[in-house]
């Protein structure tokens, strides 16, 4: 089983138009198709969104028993399947399942003009799915006679190119189970691991990559032993483990926060300081530092150069996802700064959304309830 990377992913949300209007005019996707009961989609409407090489599946469940609208009224609008491309999803399928992973959905077949998609799903983690996708033929038809494809607008947006990693949430405890899990049963290496103690909280987390490196979940788990943070605020309003940032690479991140920004999507603050120590942390920097000093960039390196990164605010509501936008000059991993830097910038949106904090952070007690 060979897993090339990451085919796609699918958002269970309240409203997929209202999702898609968002992603497209602040985000810069496009609409690439749609699929319902008219093409068979029974009780859901789904909208196939573009950009670069990221396709991005938004459902809402048209009645209260589909699967979409439980999900949603259990988690709130998130990242539902992970989908990942291989060879052959049937063969997969079998091969996970006998391996240990609890299968979702056996194979099913998609034929369009000289095209033919398989998918299967098993269980990821919580109730996020992994939906096993083999194509042969016209990558652009995504799901025929499923989803009816729409022409591309051309008007040729790429400022975000691909899904660099998803970072996964998962209780305390869990984390060295969910780590084995992607280990023995999908093939996944660890390739980075660190604990994070950060004003008087403390968190840990492992990188685990496919061995074709182009699928990278960070897993990621609160210590109760120290005081409850943003971990356990998103376990909470979230209800249980689940996706709880979505990194999106850029080849030009100062273009495109800037182009994002200016669109109305909202950045987690940088304070001025954190420039004033930067190169003397990581060394000379190849971007002009007043512009990464202006759009609030994080700047990090690993053992094979930099990287460049910055959090949206969340885009949902309950605070249970947001974006990363990250340009990779060399970095292959994450730097020793990357989490840190998460969790500092994520707690002073908390502090700064004054009264929402004690929603955002609760107390050991109600985590515990
Ligand atoms: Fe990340």
């Amino acid at each position: 089983m060979d897993i090339q990377g990451i085919d796609h992913i699918e958002l269970f949300v309240g409203d997929a138009r209202q999702a898609a209007f968002y992603f497209d005019r602040a985000v810069g996707f496009e609409l690439r198709g749609q699929g319902g009961p008219e093409t068979g989609l029974a009780g859901q409407r789904s909208l196939l969104l573009g950009q670069g090489e990221i396709r991005m599946l938004l459902t809402t469940g048209l009645t209260g028993g589909h699967p979409a609208a439980r999900y949603v009224r259990r988690h709130g609008d998130g990242v539902a399947v992970i989908a990942l491309a291989v060879d052959d999803a049937a063969a997969a399928y079998a091969e996970l399942v006998r391996r240990g992973a609890a299968p979702v959905t056996p194979p099913s077949t998609f034929t369009g003009a000289d095209t033919e998609v398989v998918t299967a799903e098993v269980a990821g983690v919580g109730d996020v799915r992994h939906r096993l996708v083999s194509r042969r033929g016209d990558p652009a038809q995504f799901l025929p006679g499923a989803v009816a494809v729409t022409p591309p607008r051309g008007d040729g947006g790429r400022l975000l190119v691909d899904i660099d990693h998803l970072a996964i949430c998962v209780p305390p405890g869990r984390l060295a189970g969910t780590v084995g899990h992607y280990r023995d049963v999908f093939g996944f290496a660890e390739v980075f691991a660190e604990r994070v103690e950060v004003a008087g909280q403390a968190m840990n987390s492992t990188v685990v990559r496919s061995p074709s490196g182009r699928v990278t979940l960070v897993l990621l788990e609160p210590d109760r032993s120290h005081r409850p943070g943003q971990l356990d605020a998103f376990l909470q309003q979230h209800a249980g483990a689940g996706v709880q940032h979505l990194a999106l690479r850029t080849d030009d991140i100062v273009t495109a926060v800037a182009a994002l920004a200016a669109r109305g999507v909202r950045f987690a603050g940088t304070p001025a300081s954190y420039y004033d120590a930067l190169q003397a942390r990581v060394g000379p920097v190849d971007a002009p530092l007043e512009r990464l000093r202006d759009l609030g960039v994080l700047v990090d390196r690993d053992h094979a150069g930099q990287l460049l990164q910055i959090f949206t605010e969340s885009v949902h509501v309950r605070r249970t996802l947001f974006l990363e936008l990250i340009e990779r000059r060399g970095a292959r991993s994450f730097g020793s700064g990357n989490i840190r830097a998460l969790y500092e910038a994520k707690e002073r949106e908390l502090a700064a959304a004054g009264e929402g904090r004690t929603v955002a952070a609760p107390t050991s007690q109600e985590v515990r309830a």
